[in-house]
């Protein structure tokens, strides 16, 4: 087994647990720090996905609950929102430190979420999977979507590739720790967009998927819902992700944009107005797409923004 899950199923008094897990966050900074993850989930990113009046909340690696007490602060109508976590420890220590009527928690085992199919209409996770051994991760996910009700929604937290050179941890400590199965440390585990597309999209088929990195790239959010149509909604960040994708894209457009002003061309040597306006009109569309894939203020962007306005000029 996995030696990743000592650290946290380990006995600690609350302080020091709880300066431990809150990536150093001074006490006194515990709430903002849970009302900040309540806000970017519910407010900013996903306003869908609030819960609302009498909804059955999860929340999977809850800590000592700080988040679960912003949650209620925040939406006092829901039925309840349940901690589940894998440490009887920090069960024991967030009841110590708080309780509400709304609030229950539950041990589970890492693996079998002890609820039915479809149970829950929101489903959240902050600073908990990214400590999970990946392979872990992908069945608590599964588990995930099992549990959450028809028209639900799921938003979790993880730290995207781009935070890994960036962290502390060198990358190859951090691999070390890994391979030696080290149980005196936090484990860290990084995702990528494209990742996360096979393993929600099509391993778990989830529908509505929606990946988002926030501002300054510490945070990639995942929110997916059961049972509602749209498989992938926000394209765009893969090119944000990965410049070099956006630039080979670019390059793909320059060169059907070339074969278009071709067309144009010809049939405008030949007298067919009709057919130039046409192709006008299909050159259009690329506009939105130079805007999309080319960074503003950058040169390529205005040299592709003037040629298609160029090409989209009507004719008289
Ligand atoms: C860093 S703490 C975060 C607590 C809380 N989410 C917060 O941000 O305040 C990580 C939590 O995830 C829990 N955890 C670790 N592995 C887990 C797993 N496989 N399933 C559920 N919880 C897990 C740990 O026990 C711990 O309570």
């Amino acid at each position: 087994m996995s030696a990743y899950r000592d650290i946290w199923t380990r006995e600690a008094d609350l302080d020091s647990l709880q300066l431990r897990i809150h990536d150093a966050v001074p006490l006194d900074r515990l709430h903002d720090r849970a009302r900040t993850y309540r806000q970017q989930m519910f407010e900013r990113y996903y306003p869908d996905a609030r819960p609302r009046r009498g909804d059955r909340v999860l929340e999977v690696g809850s800590g000592v609950g700080w988040i679960m007490q912003a949650v209620i602060e925040e939406y006092p109508r829901v039925a309840e929102v349940v901690g589940l976590d894998i440490s009887q420890n920090m069960i024991s220590k967030a009841q110590e430190r708080w309780t509400d009527h709304r609030a229950r928690w539950q041990l589970y085992d890492g693996l079998h979420f002890p609820f039915p199919d479809d149970h829950f209409q929101v489903i959240y996770s902050c600073a908990a999977m990214q400590h999970v051994e990946k392979h872990h991760a992908f069945l608590v996910f599964k588990e995930m979507h099992r549990v959450l009700s028809h028209n639900g929604h799921a938003v979790m937290q993880l730290m995207p590739t781009q935070l890994m050179s960036r962290v502390p941890t060198k990358f190859e400590e951090e691999c070390l720790i890994h391979i030696a199965n080290r149980a005196d440390v936090h484990w860290h585990h990084f995702y990528s967009f494209d990742e996360l597309i096979e393993i929600f999209s099509k391993a778990i088929t989830v529908n509505d998927l929606d990946l988002q990195l926030d501002d300054e790239r510490i945070n990639l959010y995942v929110h997916f819902s059961k049972g509602k149509s749209r498989p992938f909604r926000r394209e765009e960040l893969a090119d944000v992700a990965y410049p070099d994708l956006a630039e080979a894209r670019i390059k793909a457009m320059s060169n059907q944009i070339q074969v278009l002003t071709q067309q144009i061309l010809e049939l405008r040597d030949r007298g067919r107005l009709i057919k130039v306006n046409r192709l006008r009109r299909m050159t259009g569309r690329a506009l939105p797409l130079v805007r999309r894939l080319a960074p503003a203020g950058t040169r390529r962007r205005a040299a592709l923004t003037r040629f298609v306005r160029r090409l989209t000029k009507p004719v008289s």
